[in-house]
């Protein structure tokens, strides 16, 4: 016998390893994952997973089956349930009132109704999901617009997790946000939801608000890292003009105690589903409530991730003489990071495509990501490879593109590469990933980010 019934709407990055992360420490707890996508939740069964995360195998096998367990299954599960939470998708919008900018609430909205619908007593829903904030106040009016007598608690539980850390974000994460309504009713709901992240997340680390402090802290914690990421970026594009080294300032400028190391790594930008969305979200609600200049000042994030991708593939082609028709190019890395499959929003994909316009031939290598490369290129089906070799994506290449940081890539055999490919030989390292004096000492012409290119011609 369960203490509480816990049900996630929504099987995808965030409700997979949250709700095996919380299985796996509250045994007392029942927890089951629904989903419409059949092909997702079968492979959540089957060992096979969705998603790749370093950890999460693991924590899914131990735990599926015993308090753990993934359905198609969204009513019949939603009235045993005594705390829903929704992590479902909500993409920036693509048409109407506020296109390419607002989120797009309708999978929230139909999952509220779906709630309401299937439930006979009622429930704490909790908005897992990054949302507008006020969000909660909408679904709150949808979910308690019923004639059953029942009432709903929206609480604001949004998740911090970064893909390709996520079990260990979970583990041990900076913080966890619960915010709920000042009401007697919101106060004891959101106990509730403490007591689950009690079973292993000291007190100190839940901190509880208000439901639109909660709603706005996830926009802007996004915001702010994405910022990072853009402000070091512009400073690259400075050196590269000056001879100053983007690593050494940023070195420098990271020891600050005020301003701290993490998130200054210059690159070829950010990428992943939550950043630009969560970004192009909080801008479309400032303008809704007048403030432009906010808005315009958020915007500029997001403009400077595309200037650093289309500097990169300058670099990239004026570099090869200006014209890379026919060349093939490898390219090492697909996913928006290391350590994931996940390609929503990749930079690889606006320089790939790029390189593609100027009729390049690519061939693609990345551990985990070639079926999301598959599909984000189809248009250009032919003129790419897909390799799950990197030595055999190098040979025969006129350059090698470094456009994610895995790991794996420091450690490959760079004279075997140099030794296979056409010259003069290319390294174009969009993450300042490798150890570029060495690279030029096996013969490589090395282009990096902010930094001087190490070139011999
Ligand atoms: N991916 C991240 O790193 C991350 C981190 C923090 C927060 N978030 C936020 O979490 C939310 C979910 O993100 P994600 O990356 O997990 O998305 P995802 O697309 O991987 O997963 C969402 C899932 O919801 C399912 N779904 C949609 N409508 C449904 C319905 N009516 N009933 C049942 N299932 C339904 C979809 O089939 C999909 O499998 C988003 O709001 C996102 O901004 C994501």
């Amino acid at each position: 016998m369960f203490k509480k019934n816990i049900l996630c709407i929504g099987a995808g990055y965030v409700g997979g390893p949250t709700m095996a992360v919380i299985a796996h420490h509250c045994p007392d707890y029942r927890v089951v994952v629904v989903d419409i996508n059949h092909d997702r939740i079968q492979q959540w069964n089957s060992g096979n997973l969705p998603i790749y995360e370093p950890g999460l195998s693991e924590i899914v096998a131990e735990a599926l089956g015993k308090n753990l367990f993934f359905s198609t299954d969204v009513d019949g599960h939603i009235d045993q349930a005594d705390i829903i939470f929704v992590s479902v998708n909500t993409p920036t919008k693509t048409f109407g009132l506020g296109a390419g900018k607002a989120a797009d609430l309708q999978y929230w909205e139909q999952t509220a109704r779906q709630i309401l619908k299937a439930s006979s007593t009622g429930k704490i829903v909790v908005e897992k999901s990054t949302l507008p904030v006020k969000t909660a106040a909408a679904i709150g009016r949808i979910l308690d617009s019923n004639d059953k007598g029942i009432h709903f608690e929206v609480v604001s539980n949004p998740e911090f997790l970064a893909e390709g850390s996520a079990i260990h974000d979970l583990e041990h994460p900076d913080r966890v946000l619960i915010g709920a309504r000042p009401t007697e009713s919101g106060q004891a709901a959101m106990l509730q939801v403490v007591d689950i992240y009690r079973h292993w997340i000291p007190e100190e680390r839940i901190i509880t608000s208000n439901v639109w402090s909660s709603e706005l802290s996830k926009l802007v914690a996004n915001a702010f890292l994405a910022q990072r990421v853009s402000s070091i970026n512009t400073i690259s594009a400075l050196c590269e003009k000056t001879n100053a080294d983007i690593e050494e300032v940023a070195k420098a400028v990271g020891m600050d105690s005020r301003i701290g190391p993490k998130f200054l790594k210059a690159g070829v930008g950010f990428g992943g589903s939550c950043f630009k969305k969560d970004i192009l979200n909080l801008t479309y609600i400032a303008e809704n409530y007048g403030l432009f200049e906010v808005a315009r000042y958020w915007e500029q994030v997001v403009e400077i991730n595309s200037y650093q991708q289309r500097r990169f593939v300058n670099l990239i082609i004026t570099n090869m003489f200006n014209t890379i028709v026919g060349k093939r190019i490898a390219i090492f890395g697909f996913s928006f990071k290391a350590d994931t499959g996940d390609v929503r929003e990749s930079p690889a994909i606006n320089v790939c495509q790029a390189l593609l316009d100027e009729k390049a031939v690519l061939a693609i290598h990345d551990p985990k990501a070639l079926e999301g490369a598959a599909q984000e290129l189809g248009d250009y089906a032919g003129q790419f490879s897909l390799e799950t070799d990197p030595y055999e994506a190098a040979s025969g290449a006129h350059a090698v593109v470094i456009a994610t940081d895995w790991n794996e890539f420091s450690t490959l055999d760079y004279k075997r590469i140099y030794d296979s490919m056409e010259k003069p030989a290319f390294i174009f390292d969009g993450r300042n990933l490798l150890d570029h004096q060495k690279l030029y000492e096996i013969g490589f012409s090395v282009h990096r980010i902010g930094r001087p290119s190490l070139s011999r011609i």
